[in-house]
């Protein structure tokens, strides 16, 4: 049966509040915002014909809360795990960190791009149990972006995610708050992620055909929530709108557009604003990549606008006017980029992409830099130096590559020959270097590493010393040994 489309309003996530204020040994002589943050299980309707579907959330939602942050203003937060002692997602027992002696409900929260100390920013084995908490502090020591926070519990967030814990996490600034984007109920996330739903409402996660070993290299959906719901609509003034649209897809990208030939000014990717206005039809999000973007309803009222993914429609826009003036503008410049030069990076690692396939050609396990997890550290950059890291894909398949800590610059993509790799093991460039387009050319945390190219990118590691983590953003891998840590040493 098909669903009645656009008859449930757009859930906008409440904004997280501070249960207190409280003082921390981080920041002597400060009180500090205090939240407590419970992940719990619930249940919730996707869509108003649908029965109520069992998810995990934050706060008992899903998305969870948004936390609204400033730069240079620290925050302390709770995570709490709450839900029952029971997965309710097929656990893949042979996964690194899922083993049986392992309990089966376990979580813990990272705060994606955000700038934070090792030990607050959700090392995979920190995980704890029902009843157990984390109080992790966040020093807000970074540009206004638009960032959100999800489960990183290893081996099992590929499963976390999709039972729903996630939320947006905005960091503002005075520089951004001086363009006069548009703010207030008009500034709100768009949280996008494809889910498998039976007819009945609930959650269906893939499995292989092997019960003994479940894991899947790719989880697809057969709808696309936005916000939690599933063909919303959303009635909007004849204004203009500030959009973060965020992927916390497990391994599908989005390809999103406007009907009727309607475009966004995209002001921000990944890790804040770029440094102008750039004008789209199209935006194409990988798992954990953002855009944020101004969409402009002026002079549309009465009309409905969709927004597509591909040729699917999966959220209507209903412009209705209302009376207000819309005192927000659309500045010709943002925020300066300054580029990187890779010249001056201290040093350069090639790292490859890969996978291991079993002897039917079947995925078996991913990897970066042909190691694996529990492999010693190899990548141990020095605090404040640059460093361009260069991405070769040897798989058939795009992977979205994530760092902890740090935001960077896309230097370029370059077609390599994959035969002269796989027989001396030598980088051989089959073309010239391509640079990135102007939405990629602004500060990134994800980037899409592209089949048969080298993809480098260059970053200053700034940030407190200590063990963090990079990895492919596509769940399943991510899950299965295409996640390694690095240190970053004292300068
Ligand atoms: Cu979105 Cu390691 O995280
Ligand atoms: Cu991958």
């Amino acid at each position: 049966a098909t669903l009645a489309r656009f008859v449930d309003p757009l859930p906008v996530p409440p904004i997280a509040w501070p249960a207190g204020r409280r003082t921390h040994p981080a920041y002597p002589g400060r009180m500090l915002p205090y939240y407590r943050m419970e992940m719990r299980a619930f249940s919730a309707r996707l869509h108003r014909d649908l029965p109520p579907t069992p998810l995990w959330g934050y706060d008992g939602r899903s998305p969870g809360p948004t936390f609204e942050t400033v730069r240079g203003e620290p925050l302390l937060i709770e995570w709490v795990n709450a839900p029952p002692t029971k997965h309710f997602l097929p656990i893949d027992h042979n996964i690194h960190g899922a083993e049986r002696s392992k309990p089966a409900v376990r979580a813990v929260t990272h705060v994606h791009g955000a700038r934070v100390p090792a030990s607050s920013d959700g090392w995979p084995e920190d995980w704890f149990v029902p009843g157990h908490s984390a109080l992790l502090h966040y020093p807000g020591a970074q540009d206004a972006a638009s960032l959100w926070y999800h489960d990183h519990a290893m081996g099992i967030t590929r499963l976390n995610v999709y039972a729903g814990l996630f939320g947006a996490f905005n960091v503002r600034d005075a520089e951004e708050q001086a363009l006069g984007l548009p703010t207030g109920d008009c500034d709100l996330p768009l949280i996008l992620c494809d889910r498998l739903i039976a007819q009945d409402g609930q959650l269906y996660y893939p499995a292989s055909d092997d019960p003994s070993a479940p894991w899947v290299s790719e989880c697809r959906g057969n709808a696309v929530l936005c916000n939690g719901k599933l063909y919303p609509y959303f009635e909007v003034e004849p204004r203009r709108y500030r959009l973060r649209l965020i992927n916390v897809a497990n391994t599908s990208f989005f390809d999103l557009s406007l009907s009727q030939g309607h475009v966004f000014q995209q002001v921000g990717s990944d890790q804040g604003l770029l440094d102008a206005p750039l004008q789209r039809s199209r935006i194409e999000l990988y798992p954990a990549e953002r855009a944020d973007v101004v969409v402009d309803f002026t002079g549309m009222a009465g009309q409905a606008i969709h927004l597509r993914q591909q040729s699917a429609e999966i959220l209507e826009f209903r412009v209705r006017d209302r009376g207000r003036h819309d005192a927000s503008v659309l500045p010709a410049t943002l925020r300066p980029v300054p580029r990187m030069d890779p010249a001056i990076a201290v040093r350069d690692r090639m790292l490859t992409v890969g996978e291991q396939d079993d002897a039917s050609g079947n995925p078996m396990m991913m990897t970066l830099g042909g190691k694996m997890w529990s492999d010693p550290i190899t990548e141990k950059p020095k605090q404040n130096t640059i460093e361009t890291w260069s991405f070769v894909n040897l798989t058939g398949d795009a992977h979205p590559i994530h760092l902890h800590l740090v935001r960077f610059q896309v230097i370029d993509r370059r077609p390599f020959d994959l035969f002269a790799w796989n027989a001396h093991r030598i980088v051989k460039y089959t073309g010239p270097a391509q640079l990135p387009p102007p939405h990629e050319a602004g500060w990134k945390d994800t980037v899409r590493a592209d089949p048969g190219m080298v993809t480098r990118i260059a970053m200053r590691f700034e940030g407190e010393p200590g063990r963090y983590v990079w990895h492919c953003h596509y769940l399943e891998h991510e899950d299965n040994e295409m996640m390694r840590p690095y240190e970053l040493l004292p300068s």
